[in-house]
């Protein structure tokens, strides 16, 4: 049954608008600084960066997508070999059903086949502490995920609604496996007290996954017989650049901004607001039938944070989370009534 919804919620993004439709990631409120002499050589400019000791060669991660049917393996695979090919981070997909049913490991377990040299990322719910160390085995993890998504379960016919004991259950999984925790929502995004909660809890990094992208609220709502309650939240959610902010000021640990974040701009903008590196998933599922659309999409990032990095005069990305900025609008308005003080941003 598990497998047979993964394959339905892939045909559903791949062929239906599930994006936000009224609210935005808020990077349109974050302005970069243009600098008419960037004394830079923009050739020179690096993306490099490091995540729990593995070098990345631009700060992308490809957020979990999929895995636990038979057609992702052709989809994890591709994936594999671009993130290898083009030195990102890859997370894998809930693999709760191949933990399940060992039939379906080697969807998983063709990310490493193709990937030897690449940070993976695996993916468990929080109530599947008893899967932890068997997920990490099957994918030879680097970084274990734990997906938070209480809209997506309030909205899935099949929903788990009880989510009593989670921040326990988290602990016990950091307690449980040897490498790195990561707390990942799914397109609601974590607020500054989630997070401390979370790094409390024992988790060593968060991808934040803000509102703006990928909506499971609407992927939801093409699944269920009565539309009524997906409809309804379909925009819910933390914007992913107030995400950012808000928990980059809340915790000390690195931070992956995601969330409808769809080139290297919106990824300059994230960076300079705080974040270590940034995710996508929904345009690599959309590029993911050849390795010539997931180069060109990676180089398309690539060369567009490049571009972003020389307007500001930034050569690296610790340069890049320096760089001055200024919050507008609505993103203004909200971290404002929370208390960040966004003048904080615009003259460093
Ligand atoms: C996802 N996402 C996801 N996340 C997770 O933690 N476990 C999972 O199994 C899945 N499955 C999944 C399937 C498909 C088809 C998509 C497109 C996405 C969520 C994903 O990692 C990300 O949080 C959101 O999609 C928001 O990012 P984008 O799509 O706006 O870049």
């Amino acid at each position: 049954m598990i497998s047979d919804r993964k394959l339905e919620h892939l045909l559903i993004c791949e062929n239906y608008d599930v994006e936000f439709k009224n609210k935005t990631t808020g990077f349109e409120d974050i302005e970069l600084i243009h600098n008419v002499l960037p004394e830079i050589d923009k050739n020179e400019i690096d993306l490099s960066t490091s995540v729990f000791g593995k070098k990345l060669e631009s700060p992308l991660f490809i957020t979990a997508i999929t895995g636990g049917h038979p057609a992702a393996k052709s989809i994890n695979k591709q994936l594999a070999i671009a993130a290898e090919t083009n030195k990102i981070a890859l997370g894998v997909g809930s693999q709760r059903a191949a933990c399940e049913h060992p039939e379906l490991e080697d969807t998983y377990a063709v990310v490493r086949e193709n990937a030897p040299d690449c940070l993976l990322v695996g993916n468990i719910g929080a109530p599947q502490l008893n899967l932890a160390e068997k997920a990490v085995e099957i994918l030879d993890a680097d970084i274990l995920a734990i997906h938070l998504n209480p809209l997506q379960e309030s909205i899935q016919p099949e929903g788990d609604l009880d989510a009593r004991g989670y921040v326990n259950l988290i602990e016990q999984i950091s307690e449980s496996v040897d490498i790195p925790i990561l707390a990942k929502e799914t397109g609601c995004g974590i607020s500054g007290q989630s997070a401390k909660t979370l790094v409390d809890a024992g988790v060593d990094f968060i991808d934040i996954e803000g509102a703006g992208g990928t909506s499971w609220a609407a992927v939801e709502t093409y699944r269920a017989e009565d539309k009524y309650f997906g409809e309804l939240f379909w925009d819910w959610g933390i914007p992913t650049a107030i995400s950012t902010v808000e928990v980059t000021n809340a915790v000390n640990v690195p931070v992956i901004s995601s969330g409808g974040i769809r080139n290297g701009l919106e990824a300059a903008k994230a960076i300079a607001l705080g974040a270590d590196a940034v995710g996508m998933a929904l345009p690599f599922l959309k590029n993911c039938s050849s390795q010539k659309q997931l180069n060109e999409l990676i180089d398309k990032f690539n060369d567009s944070l490049r571009i972003a990095m020389f307007l500001v005069g930034a050569k690296n990305i610790e340069e890049l989370k320096q760089t001055d900025l200024v919050i507008r609008g609505k993103t203004r308005e909200w971290l404002n009534e929370r208390g960040i003080n966004t003048k904080n941003y615009s003259r460093r």
